[in-house]
Protein backbone atom coordinates (compact mmCIF):
# COMPACT_ATOMS: atom_id res chain seq x y z
CA UNK A 1 0.00 0.00 0.00
CA UNK A 2 1.26 3.40 -0.92
CA UNK A 3 1.68 5.95 2.07
CA UNK A 4 -0.09 8.64 0.52
CA UNK A 5 2.38 11.30 0.97
CA UNK A 6 2.80 11.00 4.61
CA UNK A 7 5.74 9.84 6.79
CA UNK A 8 6.84 9.46 10.69
CA UNK A 9 9.43 11.74 11.60
CA UNK A 10 12.07 10.20 14.48
CA UNK A 11 9.66 11.93 17.06
CA UNK A 12 7.28 9.70 16.06
CA UNK A 13 4.94 12.87 14.97
CA UNK A 14 3.41 12.46 10.77
CA UNK A 15 4.38 14.43 8.59
CA UNK A 16 2.82 15.42 5.31
CA UNK A 17 3.81 15.63 1.95
CA UNK A 18 2.61 19.06 0.59
CA UNK A 19 2.43 19.26 -3.15
CA UNK A 20 0.79 22.34 -5.67
CA UNK A 21 -1.27 20.98 -8.81
CA UNK A 22 -2.86 22.74 -11.78
CA UNK A 23 -6.98 22.15 -12.17
CA UNK A 24 -8.66 23.57 -15.17
CA UNK A 25 -12.43 24.30 -15.26
CA UNK A 26 -13.32 23.68 -18.42
CA UNK A 27 -15.70 26.03 -20.50
CA UNK A 28 -18.86 23.88 -19.29
CA UNK A 29 -18.55 24.15 -15.87
CA UNK A 30 -18.74 28.13 -16.03
CA UNK A 31 -21.34 28.07 -18.62
CA UNK A 32 -23.51 25.80 -16.10
CA UNK A 33 -22.54 27.96 -12.74
CA UNK A 34 -21.19 25.02 -10.48
CA UNK A 35 -17.58 27.05 -10.44
CA UNK A 36 -18.57 28.09 -6.75
CA UNK A 37 -19.13 24.51 -6.15
CA UNK A 38 -16.36 23.21 -7.50
CA UNK A 39 -14.46 26.18 -5.04
CA UNK A 40 -16.11 24.79 -1.82
CA UNK A 41 -15.37 21.14 -2.37
CA UNK A 42 -11.37 22.41 -2.49
CA UNK A 43 -12.05 24.47 0.42
CA UNK A 44 -13.51 21.89 2.27
CA UNK A 45 -10.93 19.47 1.74
CA UNK A 46 -8.74 22.01 3.09
CA UNK A 47 -6.61 23.00 -0.06
CA UNK A 48 -5.24 26.15 -0.59
CA UNK A 49 -5.97 27.81 -3.94
CA UNK A 50 -2.82 29.51 -4.64
CA UNK A 51 -3.57 30.81 -8.03
CA UNK A 52 -6.60 31.70 -9.93
CA UNK A 53 -6.86 33.26 -13.68
CA UNK A 54 -9.55 32.84 -16.71
CA UNK A 55 -7.63 31.79 -19.67
CA UNK A 56 -8.10 31.66 -23.59
CA UNK A 57 -7.19 27.83 -24.69
CA UNK A 58 -5.88 28.18 -28.44
CA UNK A 59 -5.30 25.05 -30.29
CA UNK A 60 -1.89 25.80 -29.85
CA UNK A 61 -1.56 25.36 -26.17
CA UNK A 62 -3.88 22.14 -26.36
CA UNK A 63 -1.70 20.49 -28.78
CA UNK A 64 1.20 21.17 -25.85
CA UNK A 65 -1.09 20.22 -22.79
CA UNK A 66 -3.06 17.13 -24.15
CA UNK A 67 -0.13 16.20 -27.09
CA UNK A 68 -0.51 12.31 -25.70
CA UNK A 69 -4.18 12.83 -27.39
CA UNK A 70 -3.02 15.13 -30.47
CA UNK A 71 -3.49 11.67 -32.72
CA UNK A 72 -6.71 10.27 -31.33
CA UNK A 73 -9.30 10.89 -33.19
CA UNK A 74 -11.83 12.53 -30.63
CA UNK A 75 -9.07 15.47 -30.63
CA UNK A 76 -11.09 17.90 -32.79
CA UNK A 77 -13.92 17.55 -30.63
CA UNK A 78 -11.54 19.07 -27.20
CA UNK A 79 -10.09 21.75 -29.24
CA UNK A 80 -14.05 22.48 -30.21
CA UNK A 81 -15.08 22.07 -26.23
CA UNK A 82 -11.75 23.86 -24.94
CA UNK A 83 -11.93 27.01 -27.26
CA UNK A 84 -15.79 27.37 -26.47
CA UNK A 85 -15.12 29.76 -23.66
CA UNK A 86 -13.03 30.75 -21.00
CA UNK A 87 -11.08 28.21 -18.70
CA UNK A 88 -10.81 28.90 -15.20
CA UNK A 89 -7.29 27.72 -14.28
CA UNK A 90 -6.29 27.03 -10.59
CA UNK A 91 -3.21 26.02 -9.16
CA UNK A 92 -4.07 24.14 -5.58
CA UNK A 93 -1.52 23.70 -2.51
CA UNK A 94 -1.89 21.11 0.36
CA UNK A 95 -1.37 17.28 1.73
CA UNK A 96 -1.07 14.68 -1.10
CA UNK A 97 -2.52 17.98 -3.67
CA UNK A 98 -2.52 16.01 -6.97
CA UNK A 99 -3.78 12.42 -5.87
CA UNK A 100 -6.15 14.38 -3.24
CA UNK A 101 -7.76 16.63 -6.20
CA UNK A 102 -7.73 13.80 -8.89
CA UNK A 103 -10.02 11.85 -6.85
CA UNK A 104 -11.52 14.16 -6.41
CA UNK A 105 -12.44 14.97 -9.59
CA UNK A 106 -13.76 11.57 -10.33
CA UNK A 107 -12.76 8.78 -13.26
CA UNK A 108 -12.45 10.44 -16.83
CA UNK A 109 -15.42 9.18 -18.07
CA UNK A 110 -17.73 10.81 -15.69
CA UNK A 111 -20.61 7.84 -16.68
CA UNK A 112 -17.74 5.81 -14.08
CA UNK A 113 -17.11 8.30 -12.24
CA UNK A 114 -18.25 8.05 -7.95
CA UNK A 115 -21.41 9.72 -6.75
CA UNK A 116 -19.64 12.52 -4.75
CA UNK A 117 -16.80 13.44 -7.31
CA UNK A 118 -17.28 16.38 -9.50
CA UNK A 119 -17.68 14.88 -12.24
CA UNK A 120 -20.21 12.00 -10.78
CA UNK A 121 -22.29 14.77 -9.53
CA UNK A 122 -22.24 16.84 -12.74
CA UNK A 123 -21.74 14.92 -15.26
CA UNK A 124 -22.70 11.88 -17.25
CA UNK A 125 -20.50 12.16 -20.31
CA UNK A 126 -16.75 11.73 -21.62
CA UNK A 127 -17.81 14.97 -23.97
CA UNK A 128 -17.95 17.31 -21.20
CA UNK A 129 -16.44 16.09 -18.29
CA UNK A 130 -16.05 19.31 -16.74
CA UNK A 131 -12.54 19.72 -14.97
CA UNK A 132 -8.91 18.72 -15.71
CA UNK A 133 -6.20 18.09 -13.22
CA UNK A 134 -2.94 16.80 -12.94
CA UNK A 135 -2.24 13.14 -13.02
CA UNK A 136 1.57 13.27 -11.15
CA UNK A 137 3.69 15.42 -9.19
CA UNK A 138 6.13 15.89 -12.57
CA UNK A 139 3.16 16.79 -14.44
CA UNK A 140 1.42 19.47 -12.22
CA UNK A 141 4.98 21.05 -11.96
CA UNK A 142 4.95 21.09 -15.79
CA UNK A 143 1.22 22.20 -16.53
CA UNK A 144 1.38 24.90 -13.80
CA UNK A 145 4.57 26.49 -15.31
CA UNK A 146 2.69 26.31 -18.72
CA UNK A 147 -0.50 27.86 -17.20
CA UNK A 148 1.10 30.47 -14.59
CA UNK A 149 3.83 32.88 -14.42
CA UNK A 150 6.09 32.24 -10.94
CA UNK A 151 4.68 35.66 -10.03
CA UNK A 152 1.20 34.47 -10.08
CA UNK A 153 1.63 31.72 -7.64
CA UNK A 154 1.02 33.07 -4.19
CA UNK A 155 2.30 31.87 -0.46
CA UNK A 156 0.22 33.33 2.37
CA UNK A 157 -1.07 31.60 5.71
CA UNK A 158 -4.44 30.20 6.17
CA UNK A 159 -6.36 31.10 9.36
CA UNK A 160 -3.98 33.86 10.08
CA UNK A 161 -7.42 35.98 10.92
CA UNK A 162 -9.23 33.81 13.15
CA UNK A 163 -9.56 34.14 16.67
P1 LIG B 1 -8.89 15.36 -19.18
O1 LIG B 1 -8.88 14.77 -17.81
O2 LIG B 1 -8.77 16.82 -19.33
O3 LIG B 1 -7.75 14.65 -20.02
C1 LIG B 1 -7.83 14.40 -21.39
C2 LIG B 1 -9.16 14.80 -21.98
O4 LIG B 1 -9.46 14.22 -23.22
C3 LIG B 1 -10.25 14.26 -21.06
O5 LIG B 1 -10.26 14.94 -19.85
C4 LIG B 1 -11.46 14.44 -21.95
O6 LIG B 1 -11.91 15.80 -21.96
C5 LIG B 1 -10.87 14.12 -23.31
N1 LIG B 1 -11.19 12.74 -23.74
C6 LIG B 1 -10.58 11.61 -23.36
N2 LIG B 1 -11.15 10.54 -23.97
C7 LIG B 1 -12.13 11.03 -24.74
C8 LIG B 1 -13.09 10.44 -25.62
N3 LIG B 1 -13.12 9.12 -25.82
N4 LIG B 1 -13.97 11.25 -26.24
C9 LIG B 1 -13.94 12.58 -26.04
N5 LIG B 1 -13.04 13.22 -25.23
C10 LIG B 1 -12.16 12.44 -24.59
Amino acid sequence: MHNAGKKESQEGQTQFDIHKTLILLKPDTIARGIVGDIISRLERKSLKIVGMKFITMTEKLLVEHYGHHSEKPYFPKIVKYMTDGPVLAMVIEGIDAVRQVRMMCGATDPQFAAPGTIRGDHSCVIDYNLVHASDSIDSADIEISRFFKPEEVFEYSKNVYVN
